[in-house]
């Protein structure tokens, strides 16, 4: 997610789930080829399996980008083709290219070329005034002839005109019934749902009619949440039962980061929502938004913040 997430914040995540994919934020392929791609591109090796997301609409560009990605080490090349921000309508790709499923597939059929990953597609239902039964249905048979191998929806409209990408996020209605029709349409492809899901408890309910849950904002501002994945959608054991244990576990890392020049809250940034629930969260927010982010903050910053947890405080399970 543009300006939430990053490579630490996808470490983050994984010592809460070993099973569930990881996406980076989407990078444009004018960025990916022609800036500095150790910074837009690098990421830890324990964050596998992760995709790389594009934004772009040139084929030929974003087969250079999916080749370049793949390169890297990136485990999926995935399309964006729903963020409706201005800036990326005025550059022709995002939300806006449900409109031109013909460019969206001849891109995918271009980035199946240039890599052996799998390459797959991000979606909207539609946008503006384009009936979602029709607009969907012709950007996904499209991509789909074209070699995607799995279609994300988000299953909602963008209204590219008047909304902002926050509001685009929120006021058009959440329309699941539609994926769930794509999904029964298309047996054979792996269909994943997004939008509005809160938690693994609802991600429960979506996978008895599709293939896959995708958690956007539940996954970033309430990171705890993930702690239940592991056990709850793959019947595999939980790596941490407590987020304090986790955080055990990205101490190394930490260490190494700040060591290298990284600034303590670029990391802690992302734990505003671990404690949620739990007695001491706000001591603990409080601390690392007070100490955090002070020139020369070392890893002893958080373990205070943690210390100021309840100990005793497991956080709340998949609730
Ligand atoms: C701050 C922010 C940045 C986002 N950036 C991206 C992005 O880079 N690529 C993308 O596909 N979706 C992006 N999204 C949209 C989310 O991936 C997701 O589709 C949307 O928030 C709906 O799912 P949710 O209700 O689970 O959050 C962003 C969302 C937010 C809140």
């Amino acid at each position: 997610m543009m300006d939430w997430t990053d490579r630490h914040c996808r470490v983050f995540h994984r010592l809460m789930t070993r099973r569930a994919r990881l996406y980076t934020e989407m990078l444009t392929t004018g960025a990916i080829i022609h800036g500095d791609r150790a910074r837009l591109l690098g990421y830890d090796a324990s964050e596998h399996p992760v995709a790389l997301q594009l934004g772009g609409s040139n084929p030929l560009d974003l087969a250079t980008s999916a080749k370049i990605g793949e390169d890297f080490g990136y485990d999926e090349i995935n399309l964006n083709v729903g963020c409706p921000s201005d800036r990326v309508k005025d550059g022709r790709f995002g939300a806006c290219l449900m409109a031109e499923p013909k460019l969206v597939a001849d891109g995918v059929a271009a980035m199946k070329r240039a890599v052996k990953i799998p390459v797959t597609v991000k979606c909207r239902i539609g946008i503006d005034d384009q009936d979602p039964e029709a607009a969907l249905d012709a950007l996904a048979h499209g991509v789909i002839a074209a070699g995607s191998d799995a279609l994300i929806v988000h299953a909602r409209k963008a209204w590219l005109n008047g909304l902002s990408p926050k509001e685009n996020r929120d006021i058009p209605p959440l329309d699941y019934d539609r994926v769930y029709r794509l999904k029964a349409a298309l047996p054979d492809v792996p269909v994943i749902i997004n939008g509005g899901i809160a938690s693994i408890a609802e991600a429960k309910e979506h996978l008895r009619h599709v293939d896959g849950v995708m958690l956007g904002r539940a996954a970033y501002q309430e990171p705890w949440r993930l702690l239940g994945v592991d056990a709850e959608l793959f019947g595999a054991v939980a790596p941490h039962a407590t987020m304090q244990s986790a955080f055990a576990a990205m101490m190394p890392y930490i260490e190494r980061a700040l060591a290298g020049g990284t600034r303590l809250h670029s990391i802690t940034r992302h734990f505003v929502g671990a404690f949620h629930g739990v007695p001491g969260a706000r001591a603990f927010r409080r601390h690392l938004a007070e100490k955090g982010v002070k020139a020369g903050a070392g890893a002893d910053v958080l373990r205070e913040a943690i210390a100021l947890v309840d100990e005793r405080a497991t956080a709340p399970m998949a609730a």
